[in-house]
């Protein structure tokens, strides 16, 4: 794998962000900043062999700066939501910023995704580094974070998460890429057609938080054990969609700590497929419902349902619901985790 840099900006507080190229011998590639450990560009070939951009993204570091879509970024300390921004370790309670609705969501007002990060090369793997010190955004314990991205000439995708702390601590990092496999700008995801090989999900109340229950996917829209059209029952007359105006589920995955098949996603226009493995215990499908008309790197408005998002994770709202896999992170423990991301082309 060849790895290049170039410059790609400065953010608004004067700090130098670059643009990283992975490039495989199948002439796939990656790019990277070391902004949010951003993901803007994945190129792939599609069944004619064409190189196509999956993923969203904008042109420049102000518009990822300005935007709060995630698009491309980690996500951390904590993806997704924490009921009203409480949670309790140790006996102790801390408190952290409420930025949707009545809850906490990705990591805060300025989580990972926002922070500029150190970056190395490893045995052909980019390596984005950095402290997130104690309090910040009301966490505990100095984490040490540490997120590589190789890519192979099998065109995979590996992505992993690595952490330490020096007090216990809470830790669920996940990557925000919104996907669109028939060509970033190019129409919905509506027609992917999605397998997610999960037999329950977590119920979400009306602004998309756990409420700790676990539901059954059989006779629901929310079956996608078989491959399925992602808008066949996008709108189907149920409570559930209703609360995500959409997907914007998790998924429970089986087995944890073990490589799971997390979705297998596909274009039919393109032929484009992406598999998703991963060590994380569940995946959060969330479809693009938000998606309010910026502008992208192609100069296309990304309106609702324009890409989508496969984020593997702890499951939202586990500090609250203690039926879940717990996303605590002791001091002397390591966080661990890896999730791929394998493209292929089908007739
Ligand atoms: C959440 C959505 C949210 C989106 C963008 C997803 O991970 O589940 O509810 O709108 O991120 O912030």
């Amino acid at each position: 794998m060849k790895i290049t840099k170039e410059p790609f900006g400065v953010t608004e507080d004067g700090k130098e962000v670059f643009q990283f190229r992975l490039e495989n011998n199948a002439g796939a590639s990656v790019t990277l900043m070391n902004y949010g450990c951003t993901i803007t560009s994945i190129l792939v070939p599609d069944r004619e062999g064409r190189l196509t951009d999956i993923c969203l993204g904008y042109r420049t570091l102000a518009e990822y700066e300005k935007n709060d879509g995630y698009l491309g970024a980690v996500v951390g300390r904590h993806a997704n939501r924490i009921e009203k921004g409480v949670f309790v370790l140790n006996g102790k309670e801390y408190r952290l910023a409420v930025n949707n609705g009545p809850n906490h969501l990705h990591g805060g007002l300025r989580g990972f995704d926002k922070r500029v990060w150190e970056y190395t090369v490893e045995d052909g793997r980019l390596v984005f580094g950095r402290r997130s010190p104690d309090g910040e955004e009301g966490y505990p314990g100095n984490l040490d974070v540490s997120m590589s991205y190789q890519l192979t000439d099998d065109n995979e995708l590996i992505l992993r998460y690595e952490a330490e702390t020096d007090a216990d601590t809470v830790v669920n990092l996940t990557n925000h890429c919104y996907f669109n496999l028939s060509g970033e700008g190019k129409g919905t995801i509506l027609h992917h057609v999605l397998q997610i090989p999960a037999a329950r999900f977590t119920e979400n109340d009306e602004h998309c938080l756990p409420t700790g229950k676990i539901l059954e996917v059989d006779s629901t829209p929310f079956d996608f054990r078989q491959p399925k059209e992602v808008g066949r029952d996008i709108h189907a007359d149920c409570v559930q969609l209703k609360n995500g105006l959409g997907y914007d589920h998790n998924f429970i995955l089986d087995g944890v700590e073990k490589e799971n098949t997390a979705a297998v996603l596909y274009a039919p226009d393109t032929g484009i497929a992406m598999t998703i493995s991963t060590t994380m215990p569940g995946v959060q499908f969330y479809s693009g419902n938000v998606l309010d008309g910026p502008v992208g790197k192609s100069g296309v408005a990304y309106e609702k349902n324009m890409g989508l998002c496969l984020e593997t994770q702890y499951f939202p709202n586990a500090l609250r619901c203690t039926n879940f896999p717990s996303p605590v992170l002791k001091k002397g423990e390591r966080y661990d985790h890896m999730t791929k991301l394998c493209f292929a082309v089908k007739d």
